[in-house]
């Protein structure tokens, strides 16, 4: 009898142990890591200022010089003669950092094309210009500024109209994409037939600093060009002409990383975008467009501005991960695995012990993006290079914070262009070195899908 009953026991033991071991979710964590997504650098805060605040760590010095960093970001820009903040144009995209970055987030597609906003065009000839980057279009440069001051003409205008295409999921629920066709009007001179065409929005510019401070030698780790691994995920560096060293250097920032710093990238938006002058660039990249009668001959933002607004971009906190306790984003972890994301969108790096600020030196961070460029597959392509970039290629957009954009920024528009209306969307879109991963998106289960869009929305 006795032994009877040890032989049950066993049994049933043996049935409970095979039960659990056959549920999914074996051996889930109960938690998840990275939380403190930025390090040190990391802000507890789920409002709407979740993008827009400074670091913790900062010194109080530093502190200071972000808060006098943060009016320069706000510096709304107007025509000469004025006493404060002159120079704008004569022809520009916007007249302020924060009018494309807003809070310190993305820019939402503008509902008119042709309003200020935060989108616009940069555009090239086939081929390559000075130092290996875009050819510039005779007249128009390597953007097209589509607003102008009372009395110039803006460079053109802009257009697009969207088809819709529908994707089933596997579980029958229809995904509706809206596939843009973008086109130039109105030239105020005649562009060549080939000109190319790249349509860019503003993203958000927290945590710049910490990917600043990413060490080149580890960004290079996960480089894998010729796909020699065969995973199907190749990963390309861009090396970029850099006007602050006056060399090539590694590519970071920009959606096909082509501006190798903060300072590039800030130096470039008050040319390009804003038709200003710093001392990197002298002549605003607008300056064609005029014909002598604004000869600049100032440095209409002074090197000090400059760098307190790209000091600013350095420190600005990472929002802190929510949920990481929570059953179902464990398990959209898991699906996020599963599904490969996470050979582009690295979860984490530890930044480097020599970095200018020390804020930033030495930290774990989990910012979701290898830095390194991606063929994304025709949808997606511009077909327009940048430096090492070709036409199909951007780089692995950050995830971190990407839960809050509609609290933070009141829209959901992911992507370079804005296209994607929702994070569904945007996955959906992947093609190229992303294909597997999007097809078995498709392919989930409503239950895992629900999963992995929790955990996204937890970062
Ligand atoms: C007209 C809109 C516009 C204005 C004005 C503007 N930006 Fe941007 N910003 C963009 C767009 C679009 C991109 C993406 C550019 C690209 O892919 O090359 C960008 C990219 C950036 C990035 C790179 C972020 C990253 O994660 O790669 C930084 C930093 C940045 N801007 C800072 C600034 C600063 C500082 C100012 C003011 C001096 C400014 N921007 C003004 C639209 C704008
Ligand atoms: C082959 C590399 C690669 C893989 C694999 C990949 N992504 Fe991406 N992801 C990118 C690139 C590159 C972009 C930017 C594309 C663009 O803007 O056109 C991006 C953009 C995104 C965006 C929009 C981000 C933004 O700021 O607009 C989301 C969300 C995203 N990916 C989620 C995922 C998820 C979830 C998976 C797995 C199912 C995945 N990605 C797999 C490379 C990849």
């Amino acid at each position: 009898m006795k032994k009877l009953n040890a032989k049950i026991c066993f049994a049933l033991l043996c049935f409970v142990v095979a039960s659990c071991a056959s549920k999914d979710d074996e051996n889930l964590p109960s938690t998840l890591d990275g939380e403190a997504a930025g390090g040190d650098m990391t802000v507890y805060l789920s409002t709407s200022q979740a993008f827009g605040t400074p670091a913790p760590n900062l010194s109080a010095e530093n502190l200071s010089l972000h808060q006098s960093g943060d009016i320069a970001f706000e510096a709304t820009f107007v025509s000469n003669p004025s006493p404060r903040n002159g120079g704008l144009g004569p022809v520009f995209n916007n007249n302020a950092c924060n009018s494309c970055h807003p809070a310190d987030g993305r820019a939402s597609f503008p509902s008119n094309v042709n309003a200020m906003s935060g989108f616009f065009f940069r555009i090239s000839l086939p081929g390559t210009g000075e130092h290996g980057g875009p050819k510039p279009v005779p007249g128009f440069g390597t953007q097209l500024q589509h607003q102008a001051l009372y009395g110039y003409e803006p460079e053109a205008k802009l257009q697009v109209t969207y088809s819709e295409r529908i994707v089933e999921l596997a579980d029958g629920t229809e995904v509706s994409l809206q596939v843009p066709e973008y086109e130039i009007i109105n030239p105020y001179m005649e562009l060549p037939v080939d000109v190319q065409l790249s349509p860019r929005i503003g993203m958000p510019v927290f945590g710049l600093g910490l990917l600043e401070a990413i060490p080149a030698k580890a960004i290079l780790a996960n480089a894998d060009p010729d796909d020699l691994d065969e995973d199907g995920i190749s990963g390309k560096a861009n090396y970029v002409w850099d006007v602050v060293t006056q060399s090539m250097q590694l590519g970071r920032f920009g959606w096909k990383a082509g501006a190798a710093s903060i300072l590039a990238q800030s130096a470039g938006a008050y040319s390009e975008d804003m038709g200003l002058t710093t001392y990197l660039h002298p002549i605003p990249a607008t300056y064609g467009q005029t014909n002598g009668d604004t000869a600049i001959t100032t440095i209409e933002v002074a090197r000090e501005e400059l760098e307190k607004v790209v000091f600013y971009g350095q420190t600005l906190g990472v929002p802190a991960a929510r949920n990481f306790d929570d059953v179902q984003v464990i398990k959209g972890r898991q699906v996020f695995d599963k599904l490969n994301c996470k050979a582009c969108h690295v979860p984490s790096f530890t930044t480097g012990a020599d970095y200018t600020l020390a804020e930033a030196r030495s930290q774990q961070i989990y910012p979701y993006t290898d830095m390194l460029l991606h063929d994304m597959g025709d949808d997606l392509a511009d077909n327009r290079g940048e430096f090492e970039a070709n036409g199909k290629e951007w780089k692995t957009r950050p995830l971190w914070g990407i839960g809050l954009t509609k609290l933070t920024s009141g829209h959901t528009s992911f992507l370079h262009d804005g296209r994607a209306r929702n994070l569904t969307e945007a996955i959906v879109w992947h093609g190229g070195e992303a294909e597997d991963s999007r097809n078995g998106f498709i392919e989930l289960s409503a239950a895992d899908r629900e999963a992995l869009l929790a955990f996204l929305n937890a970062l």
